[in-house]
């Protein structure tokens, strides 16, 4: 029994422009998947991690965690739904259907205890993530020439910026996934797959702090966050 998580961490961080995939660029002098690995493996009722990284990644043996007992390695895909479901492959030879899993990108170290413990809360649907109410005011833009304008001011009480982690029985996600694959529909999140099946995630709040690691200037402020989680938990 307990959850398992699985971390995609098969990307190569283009938007960062880095000499390597950011998932393995430091931060207070660990990399980066390190970090979110240490992190999750200090969720109580944690059964395991699979993490999917890159079929020739030279990097990931060299991480503290890799050689942890409860982490486990799977070769990822081409896409990020791809690599999510090469790891729930793995899980689904092992444990039960209705197992909860939880997809948790490798780029966000911060998600805290709090954020965990609210979207694995009794009284919130197997299908649930993590998300942000839209503080800004919200346009669309349209192209007018070679530069854009707004065509619109969209409703922001109703928008959610969507985070991880992501959660769904094994089951369920495997397939909606799959067929989300097959049908060749743009999936960048665990919920737009269920969404695609028919499914209706709910939407649990998270902290602003979840961000995930994107481009240069998020480093510093993560270092910054992660700093202050750590002196929190020291005291
Ligand atoms: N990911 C993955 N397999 C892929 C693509 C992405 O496992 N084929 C993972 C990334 O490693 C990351 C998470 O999915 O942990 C979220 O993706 P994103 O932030 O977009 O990372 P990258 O795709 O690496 O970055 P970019 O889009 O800038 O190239
Ligand atoms: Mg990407």
């Amino acid at each position: 029994s307990g959850f398992w998580v699985v971390v995609p961490a098969a990307g190569v961080g283009k938007r960062m422009g880095a000499d390597r995939p950011k998932q393995y660029l430091p931060l207070l002098g660990r990399p980066l998947l390190s970090l979110t690995l240490r992190n999750i493996l200090a969720w109580p009722g944690l059964a395991g991690i699979v993490v999917a990284v890159s079929e020739d990644d030279p990097y990931f043996a060299h991480i503290a965690e890799a050689g942890h007992p409860h982490v486990h390695r799977v070769t990822g895909g081409a896409e990020r739904a791809d690599s999510v479901l090469s790891a729930l492959n793995y899980l689904a030879g092992r444990v039960p259907p209705e197992t909860t899993v939880l997809v948790h990108d490798a780029a966000r170290p911060c998600v805290s205890l709090d954020d965990i413990q609210s979207l694995l809360a009794d009284d919130v649907s197997p299908m649930a993530l993590l998300a942000q109410p839209a503080s800004d005011t919200l346009k669309l833009g349209a192209s007018d020439g070679n530069r854009q304008v707004v065509e619109k001011t969209l409703d922001r009480s109703r928008i959610w910026q969507a985070q991880t982690p992501q959660r769904a029985p094994l089951g369920e996600l495997q397939r909606c996934l799959r067929e989300g694959l097959e049908r060749g529909a743009g999936i960048t999140d665990e919920a737009s797959a269920l969404e695609l099946a028919g499914h209706q995630p709910q939407l649990v709040e998270g902290q602003r702090d979840n961000i995930k690691v994107t481009l240069p200037g998020d480093i510093p402020l993560v270092e910054s966050i992660l700093r202050l989680r750590y002196a929190a938990t020291e005291e």
